[in-house]
């Protein structure tokens, strides 16, 4: 019989771009598919997690058994309902590219194009993950970090200052990493100060990597 690693472990992961309203018609949004967060809930629960899957907008499909799929648009949202699951948790790993900024006011109707520039004015999100790393008891706590300079450092920094116990690191300087693609190239660095690369693989395969190194944590 398969073991099931993950028997009685609750995980949430957040997956997915936010859509930060402009106006009825148009929203600020990026480049991601939800294909790495998607693949991280199928992974938690074919290791038997019970899993919360908390995406924006995506083309994907329900992930399958096990998972509870809610679907948000805004980075608001994102943070009301991981906030609202994140206490009866052992985990969470936040894998959403989520929008640092949104419109400060939502036009009530589509804007008209009358001036040759327009200025839209933003104010800042909560940081969703931040909010976790502030609430955690015993959970685990995982954070991706999408760079594109000093790599590294600025992964070290997001561990820090959010409390992660580790942080995936995928660089747009990484041929085959990031948003879209099928694949993934990672670095993990723990809490620990220990680092782990991995080469290029399927977003399947990274999925898996970062829950064995989870399933460590939760089992130590
Ligand atoms: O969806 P795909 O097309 O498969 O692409 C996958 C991915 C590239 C989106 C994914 O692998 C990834 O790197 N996700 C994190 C992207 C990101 O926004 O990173 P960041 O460095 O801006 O944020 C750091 C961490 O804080 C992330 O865990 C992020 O989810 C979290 N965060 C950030 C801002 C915010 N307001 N709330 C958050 O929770």
């Amino acid at each position: 019989a398969k073991s099931l690693p993950l028997r009685n472990k609750k995980i949430l992961i957040t997956a997915g771009p936010t859509y930060e309203a402009i106006d009825p018609v148009r929203f600020i949004g990026n480049h991601s598919s939800g294909k790495m967060g998607y693949a991280l809930a199928e992974s938690a629960a074919k290791a038997g997690a019970k899993v919360i899957l908390i995406s924006g907008p995506t083309h994907l499909q329900h992930p399958g058994f096990g998972i509870e799929l809610i679907r948000v648009q805004s980075a608001q949202q994102m943070y009301d309902a991981a906030n609202t699951h994140f206490d009866e948790m052992d985990a969470a790993i936040a894998s959403a590219a989520v929008s640092d900024y949104r419109p400060k006011n939502v036009a009530a109707q589509k804007i008209k194009k009358n001036s040759v520039n327009l200025t839209l004015e933003l104010e800042r999100n909560p940081d969703i993950l931040a909010s976790l790393g502030k609430r955690k008891k015993d959970q685990v706590l995982v954070g991706f970090a999408l760079e594109t300079e000093n790599e590294r450092k600025n992964a070290l920094g997001k561990l820090e200052r959010k409390s992660l116990d580790f942080i995936v690191l995928n660089s747009l300087n990484d041929e085959g990493a990031g948003f879209q693609k099928d694949t993934n190239k990672i670095c993990i660095l723990f809490k620990s100060g220990i680092k782990k690369d991995f080469p290029l693989k399927s977003k399947k395969e990274v999925s898996k990597d970062i829950i064995n190194e989870l399933t460590l944590l939760l089992n130590e």
